[in-house]
C-alpha cells in the first residue's frame, strides 16, 4: 500500500495537525520526517485541544503506531515532556518509536540558537528558538550527537567531548557566554537515555515493512514548503526539508513509496518570524485575519502575520511537492470579508510574475497583483457537504482549485474534527 505524504504550501500553520488527525483516523504508521519542536500541530477533539510539538499526530488513536524518523532533531526534554503531559491525559505513549538515528539537540544549540538571533539584530529570522538550525547544521558537518548515542554512555562522552570543545570557545569567546559543563550534560541527557531507551529503535524497517504488508503510512510534514531550507525563502526559512520529497531522506522510503500527497493550504496565508510575504495585508484586515482565525503562533504564542492567499506561492507548492490534491483550512475565517482579495501574480519593474521569481531582489520587492472575488458574508461551521456552502464560498474554492492547479479534495470551515466538507465526496480523507 503506497504512502501518503501531507504537506503545508505557505509558511507553516496551514491546520496540518487538523487534517494529519482525520487521516490518521485509517492510516497505521503516522511518520515525522523532519524539524523537531518548532513545530506546533493543534488538534482539537470533542472540544479538548491538543498542541504537538514533536509526537507524531497519530499517538492520539490507539490503532496507529507513531514514528519520529531518522530526519528529525529530538530535543529529549521537549519529547519527555510531551509525552507526560499525554499520559496525564490518559493517551497511551508507549508504541511511539524513536529512531535512533535521529540527532539530538542539546543544551548549546539552545543557547546558539537564541546569541545568533541577538546577534544579528534587525536581520534576524525570527526563529523559534529551540535549537533546531545549530542542531542541523552540528549534523551536517557531522559532529552532531545521535538518538542512539544516548544508549552508549561511552560514545556519548567522548562525541560531547568533541562538540562541546569547539561550542564552549564559540560560547566564551565570541558571545562572552559561561561555559556549559560538560558533567552537567551528560548527567542530564543519561537521564533521559534511561527514560526513552524502550522507544528508540531503527525505524526504517518499521516503515519500510509496513508498507510491504500493505499497511497505510503517512508522512506528516512540519513547517511548509516556503520554509524549505533549498526552496523557501532563504534565508528566511527552517533548516530542513518540509517538502514531499524531505518525506523520502527523512523517513527512509524511496519515492515510489509515495503516491498520494496532500498539500494543506489556508484560505488566506500568514507567516510567523521575518522575510518577505508579498500578500500581506494592511493592518486593519490583518487584525480582523489575526482575531477571527486566532492567529497566535502554538509554539511561541507570537502574533501570526497576515495577508490574502497567494495564488503563486500556491502554484510553486503545487509543482514543487508534485501535489495530488489540496485541502483548503479556514475557510470561514474569511466570511469577515467582501470582497475577497487573492493574489494571482506580482509585478516587478513592470514585469508580471505568474510563477515564483527567479531570485530573491525580485521576491523582496515584488508587489501583489490582486483579483478581488464576491465574500459570502455568512457563517460556514454547519457545512458539511458541498451544497450547504454559499455559492460564493464554492466559487471561491473553485478559483484556488483553478490558479493552483491541484483539485480542492476538502475545506475545513472550524477547527473541530468534525468541521469539514468533502468537496469531492470521497467519504473520508
Ligand atoms: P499546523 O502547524 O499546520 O498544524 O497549524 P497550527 O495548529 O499551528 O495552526 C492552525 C490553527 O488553526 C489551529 O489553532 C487550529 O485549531 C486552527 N484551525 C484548523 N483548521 C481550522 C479551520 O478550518 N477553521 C478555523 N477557524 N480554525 C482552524
Ligand atoms: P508548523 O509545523 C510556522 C519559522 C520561524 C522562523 C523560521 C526559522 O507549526 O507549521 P526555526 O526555529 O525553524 O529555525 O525558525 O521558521 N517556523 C515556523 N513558522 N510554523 C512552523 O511550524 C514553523 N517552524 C518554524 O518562525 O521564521
Ligand atoms: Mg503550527
Amino acid at each position: 500500500m503506497p504512502g501518503v505524504a501531507l504537506v503545508g504550501t505557505q509558511w507553516g500553520d496551514e491546520g496540518k495537525g487538523k487534517v494529519t488527525d482525520l487521516l490518521a483516523e485509517h492510516t497505521d504508521v503516522v511518520v515525522r520526517y523532519q524539524g523537531g519542536n518548532n513545530a506546533g500541530h493543534t488538534i482539537v477533539v470533542e472540544g479538548e485541544r491538543y498542541a504537538l510539538h514533536l509526537v507524531p499526530t497519530g499517538i492520539l488513536y490507539p490503532h496507529c503506531v507513531p514514528v519520529i524518523g531518522p530526519g528529525v532533531v529530538v530535543d529529549p526534554q521537549v519529547l519527555i515532556e510531551e509525552l507526560d503531559a499525554l499520559g496525564e491525559r490518559g493517551v497511551d505513549t508507549s508504541k511511539l518509536l524513536l529512531s535512533g538515528n535521529a540527532h539530538l539537540i542539546m543544551p548549546y544549540h539552545l543557547e546558539l540558537d537564541r546569541v545568533t538571533e541577538r546577534r544579528l539584530g534587525k536581520n534576524r529570522l525570527g526563529t523559534t528558538k529551540r535549537g533546531i538550525g545549530p542542531a542541523y547544521a552540528d549534523k551536517a558537518t557531522r559532529v552532531g550527537l545521535r538518538v542512539q548515542d544516548l544508549l552508549d554512555p561511552k560514545i556519548f562522552s567522548a562525541k560531547l567531548e568533541v562538540a562541546l570543545k569547539e561550542k564552549n570557545l564559540i560560547l566564551t569567546r565570541v558571545y562572552g557566554r559561561l561555559p556549559i559543563p560538560q558533567k552537567e550534560i551528560e548527567e542530564q541527557y543519561l537521564a533521559f537515555a534511561q527514560r526513552l531507551a524502550p522507544h528508540i529503535t531503527d525505524t526504517d524497517p518499521v516503515i519500510q515493512d509496513a508498507l510491504d504488508a500493505g499497511k497505510s503510512v503517512m508522512f506528516e510534514g512540519a513547517q511548509a514548503t516556503l520554509l524549505d531550507l533549498d526552496h523557501g525563502t532563504y534565508p528566511f526559512v527552517t533548516s530542513s526539508n518540509p517538502i514531499s520529497g524531505g518525506a523520502c531522506a527523512g523517513a527512509g522510503v524511496g519515492p515510489r513509496d509515495i503516491t498520494r500527497i496532500i498539500g494543506i493550504s489556508k484560505a488566506y496565508c500568514t507567516r510567523v518570524g521575518s522575510g518577505p510575504f508579498p500578500s500581506e495585508a494592511d493592518p486593519a484586515d490583518a487584525e480582523i485575519l489575526v482575531e477571527a482565525g486566532a492567529e497566535y503562533g502554538t509554539t511561541t504564542g507570537r502574533k501570526r502575520r497576515c495577508g490574502w492567499f497567494d495564488a503563486v506561492a500556491g502554484r510553486y507548492a503545487a509543482r514543487l511537492n508534485t501535489l495530488t490534491e489540496l485541502v483548503v483550512t479556514k475557510l470561514d475565517v474569511l466570511s469577515q470579508f467582501d470582497p475577497i482579495k487573492v493574489c494571482v501574480a506580482y509585478e516587478y519593474e513592470g514585469e508580471r510574475f505568474e510563477h515564483f521569481p527567479p531570485n530573491q531582489t525580485i521576491f523582496n520587492k515584488c508587489k501583489p497583483i490582486y483579483e478581488e472575488l464576491p465574500g459570502w458574508s455568512q457563517d460556514l461551521s454547519e457545512a458539511r457537504k458541498p451544497d450547504e456552502l454559499p455559492a460564493e464560498a464554492r466559487s471561491y474554492l473553485d478559483a484556488i482549485q483553478g490558479l493552483v492547479g491541484a483539485p480542492v479534495s476538502w475545506a475545513s470551515v472550524g477547527p473541530g474534527r468534525d468541521e469539514i466538507v468533502d468537496m469531492a465526496g470521497s467519504g473520508s480523507l
